[in-house]
């Protein structure tokens, strides 16, 4: 009798994933907290909420009672010409605590379509107002914004995106302005800002998670939009992965002077329960659809548009993540987190440890440059596995992002992953002991 691990190997194709040497998968069945329970009993510990979805712990009641409720209620209708309780409230609630300027929401049905949408916006907005040429995006050189196709014109052009590359819309690549290097950041960017065909500006705020959890400050990236905005270009805030909470207030933008023109949510808008994504504008963006011409409407959507399960799902946890408790959880880990970093900070083995809220960083020295594709990342990615806990390093980065109920002896249990991984860089791990595939 083939395992459930086997029978998936058998059939399933997974992402992310060279499927010819990965070994294969972890069969999870129930969730707990945070804690995933494997079919042999196993206890792993989810220390990166799995892929950064996951805000109050797995199958939480609250939400699935919500879901429950609404499965029984109202399971989907299409979005076009029809809406529903659900979808109204949430936005109704989303727009009461983001950024005073977002005035609209659109729903889509993940973080790669809210930011499709995002971009389509932008570029139409320009078109429905006699402007087709300014069509150019501006964006970070290592950001990430997703896999389809115009997220990926706005991501970095790195390994993910290569086979691709000469598909991709042409971008004007700015580095990151992490401290030290603001005015060469703000001379690049006032170099792009320069060209008429600047259109947008797309950023994740004040944490670049795929490209190795990279922070940069709130006052910076404030100018960056001060500076945008005189030339009339849009800016895109991706809270993909930094809101609901992740850096610390309830969307990072909110640290921002400068407000963005759009936001793009996903992950955690249903605390990492159902698939959803939504794009939020300001006033002026939805006016310059406004119009007799049919053609100026946005012609997007998907099938699951604002569907009514992921709307439950998303105002049940958005009901939690509102509470008192919820933020003294959060503000409990980036505690723990800074006192870690502060362990860490400095020691042999350890090029730096960042941290915003409850994300936490640690970049080992490999003795080599920081890399996705750093050798250590396998054996870091067995290290945890081994020791029962969930973590996924990026390369030599190897970050913390726990589900907000996760408690301090937990935490500690994470901690002590990230001093053994560190124990590990010190001994000199020699060549012949680390793995030459690469299952990512
Ligand atoms: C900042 C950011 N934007 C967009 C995405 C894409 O989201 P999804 O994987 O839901 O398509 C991600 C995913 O990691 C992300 O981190």
């Amino acid at each position: 009798m083939p395992t459930l691990a086997e029978r998936d190997h058998a059939v399933l194709w997974h992402p992310y994933t060279q499927m010819q040497t990965a070994p294969l998968p972890i069969p999870i069945v129930r969730g707990e907290g945070s804690w995933l329970i494997a079919e042999d009993g196993t206890r792993y510990l989810d220390g990166i909420s799995s892929w950064w979805v996951n805000l109050h712990g797995h199958a939480h009641p609250h939400i699935a009672r919500r879901v429950s409720e609404q499965l029984s209620t109202l399971e989907h209708v299409l979005f076009a010409g029809f809406t529903h309780p659900t979808a109204v409230e949430l936005a109704e609630q989303l727009l009461e605590i983001l950024p005073q300027n977002q005035a609209r929401v659109f729903y889509s049905d993940n973080g790669s379509t809210a930011v499709e949408v995002a971009l389509k916006m932008v570029l139409q907005y320009f078109h429905n107002q006699g402007q087709p040429e300014r069509r150019t995006f501006l964006c970070f050189r290592d950001s990430y914004h997703g896999d389809t196709f115009g997220a990926m014109a706005v991501s970095s052009r790195g390994a993910f995106t290569q086979p691709f590359w000469p598909l991709l819309f042409d971008v004007e690549f700015i580095d990151v302005p992490v401290p030290g290097r603001e005015a060469e950041v703000l001379a690049q960017l006032d170099a792009a800002l320069a060209r008429p065909e600047a259109a947008g500006f797309i950023f994740e705020p004040l944490v670049l998670g795929t490209a190795g959890m990279v922070m940069y400050a709130p006052e910076i990236l404030s100018e960056m939009l001060r500076r945008c905005h005189q030339r009339g270009v849009l800016c895109i805030a991706d809270e993909v992965m930094t809101g609901f909470g992740r850096t610390g207030p309830l969307f990072a933008s909110e640290l921002l002077t400068e407000q963005p023109d759009m936001m793009c949510f996903s992950k955690g808008l249903t605390g990492g329960t159902l698939a959803m994504g939504l794009t939020t504008c300001a006033a002026p963006i939805y006016t310059a659809f406004l119009s007799d011409d049919k053609m100026k409407a946005l012609f997007h959507g998907h099938s699951y548009t604002a569907n009514p399960v992921a709307c439950a799902a998303a105002l049940a946890s958005l009901e939690l993540t509102r509470t008192e408790g919820c933020t003294a959880q959060r503000q409990r880990i980036a505690a723990a987190h800074a006192a870690f970093r502060q362990e860490m900070d400095g020691l042999p083995g350890i090029r730096q440890v960042r941290q915003q809220g409850t994300i936490l960083a640690v970049e080992y020295d490999p003795g080599e440059g920081t890399s996705y594709f750093s050798r250590l990342r396998d054996t870091f990615y067995q290290l945890a596995i081994d020791s029962h806990v969930v973590l996924r390093p990026l390369g030599n980065v190897v970050y913390l992002l726990p589900p907000y109920c996760t408690t301090h002896e937990e935490l500690e249990l994470l901690y002590a992953v990230l001093r053994r991984m560190r124990e590990l860089v010190l001994n000199h791990i020699p060549a012949a002991n680390l793995p030459e595939y690469l299952h990512d």
